[in-house]
């Protein structure tokens, strides 16, 4: 069977993973395939690379028209010149492959209308949990279930710096300089520690598994940075640990949706992700629990995701019979419509650093009885200044938006160093 070609624009991280597996792992793929998977063309701005008869360009508008090519791999990232690229190749007849989750978030319905439109195929594996099959798991695997959670670990970066505070006792600060300074987290974290790029990334997640127009605005996002050490001591002593949640939860009002950092018992599966690992759990109605766990980014992983991409496509290409169903909003799922997260119930551990003085408990206790919170458990670790007091107050299962009214009346207090930290305690997944 005649070979099918592939054009690789973007030779970063991901490019040059994919390529590398391209390479070494040819006669592979043409034995799985029944045909070559040929590289044709690549560009890239500032990369050289050894590979002879292929076709080199630093303009990406040279690949998108090269008569060979029939599959274009945008790997630049971002949402600009990705979009010019993907909106190139749909136009000039060309199937897709992108790992680019930012770019799919926000834009993903509306370009997979365009392809379908035209008759090509897209796939974008990559661009969810680099490593983990987890949009093939979602669209083909448990497709016949009907999904009615997702937890995950999407980030590696900040699962990376809560698990390593946790391990060493040490402050957000340090472990972040640590990581940048060992190229784990980069110059700018905010996308990793404010909890955006997993909000990109739930928000795909989502929509592959409840079949909505979700997008990342949609989504309750809640970082990591004001997370302490001391914060893991009292999750411990409650028999929970901390991590960067994200969560879709089918509710009779609609979707819950959000990032945020959250308890988690030391016992559920996802408290044993640790480091740059990622991780999606998934309860469907009628198969339970499924979980899913392996590395979310890096140069082979995720270029195996793209690799894989490609056969999938490759395959479609040869076999005539494009993918024409958009993963993204079907219309008659809208009961699935997301909801404000301060609708759910949750019990919640609320952190304190106060300057010490009598009545301190009976006021917040108060405040909580007056919105009918009920109070559970309070914490506090022995501390060396009664100037600066941690300690941690849990309460009952209670509406978020009671919580989130106590808390804002509790930040009046004039004894409160700094605002109430408030985390959702999770279930046991
Ligand atoms: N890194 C991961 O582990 C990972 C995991 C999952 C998904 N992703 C996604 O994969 C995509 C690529 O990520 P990455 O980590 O590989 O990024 P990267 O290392 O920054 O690579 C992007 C490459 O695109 C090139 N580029 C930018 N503009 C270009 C243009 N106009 N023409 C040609 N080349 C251009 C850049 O090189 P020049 O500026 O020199 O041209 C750079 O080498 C992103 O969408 C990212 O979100 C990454």
């Amino acid at each position: 069977m005649k070979d099918v070609s592939v054009g690789i624009i973007g030779l970063g991280n991901v490019g040059l993973g994919a390529l590398a597996i391209l390479d070494a792992n040819a006669d592979q793929i043409a034995l799985k395939l029944g045909f070559r998977l040929k590289v044709a063309a690549i560009c890239s701005r500032s990369v050289e690379t050894g590979l002879n008869g292929v076709f080199r360009t630093r303009d990406w508008r040279e690949v998108v028209n090269h008569p060979e090519v029939d599959i274009v791999a945008e790997l630049v990232g971002g949402a600009t010149t990705a979009r010019e690229i993907i909106d190139g190749a749909i136009a000039a007849g060309k199937s897709v492959v992108t790992a680019n989750k930012e770019l799919m978030a926000l834009q993903g319905a509306e370009i997979w209308d365009r392809a379908i439109a035209a008759r090509i195929n897209l796939a974008m594996e990559a661009s969810v949990c680099g490593g983990i099959p987890i949009h093939a798991v979602l669209r083909e695997g448990i497709s016949g279930d009907r999904v009615v959670a997702i937890a995950g670990i999407l980030n590696g970066t900040s699962n990376y710096i809560l698990t390593e505070m946790e391990r060493r006792g040490a402050s957000f600060d340090a472990i972040l300089a640590e990581a940048q300074a060992l190229g784990y987290a980069e110059a700018d974290p905010a996308a990793d520690v404010d909890g955006y790029d997993a909000r990109s990334k739930l928000a795909l997640l989502a929509a592959l598994a409840f079949g909505e127009r979700i997008t990342p605005s949609d989504i309750y996002v809640e970082g990591i940075r004001r997370i302490t050490a001391a914060d893991f001591d009292y999750a411990h002593q409650l028999h929970h640990t901390i991590r960067l949640v994200c969560m879709a939860q089918q509710t009779p009002g609609g979707l819950l949706l959000s990032v945020r950092p959250a308890l988690v018992p030391q016992a559920a599966i996802l408290a044993s992700v640790v480091g740059a690992y990622n991780a999606v759990w998934v309860k469907g109605e009628f198969g339970a629990d499924t979980f899913y766990y392996g590395r979310g980014a890096g140069s082979k992983p995720t270029g195996v995701a793209v690799v894989s991409d490609l056969l999938r496509v490759a395959r479609e290409i040869r076999n005539g019979s494009p993918e024409r169903v958009s993963p993204f909003a079907h219309e008659r799922l809208g009961e699935y419509k997301p909801v404000s997260i301060t609708l759910q119930h949750r019990p919640f551990y609320l952190r304190f650093r106060v300057r010490d003085r009598p009545g301190i408990i009976a006021e917040l206790a108060g405040i909580l009885a007056s919105k009918h919170i009920g109070l559970e458990a309070v914490l506090q670790l022995p501390s060396e200044t009664k100037d600066d007091l941690p300690f941690v107050i849990t309460v009952e299962s209670s509406s978020e938006q009671a919580v989130r009214e106590a808390v804002e009346q509790m930040n009046q207090l004039d004894f409160l160093r700094e605002p109430a930290l408030a985390l959702p305690i999770e279930p046991r997944f």
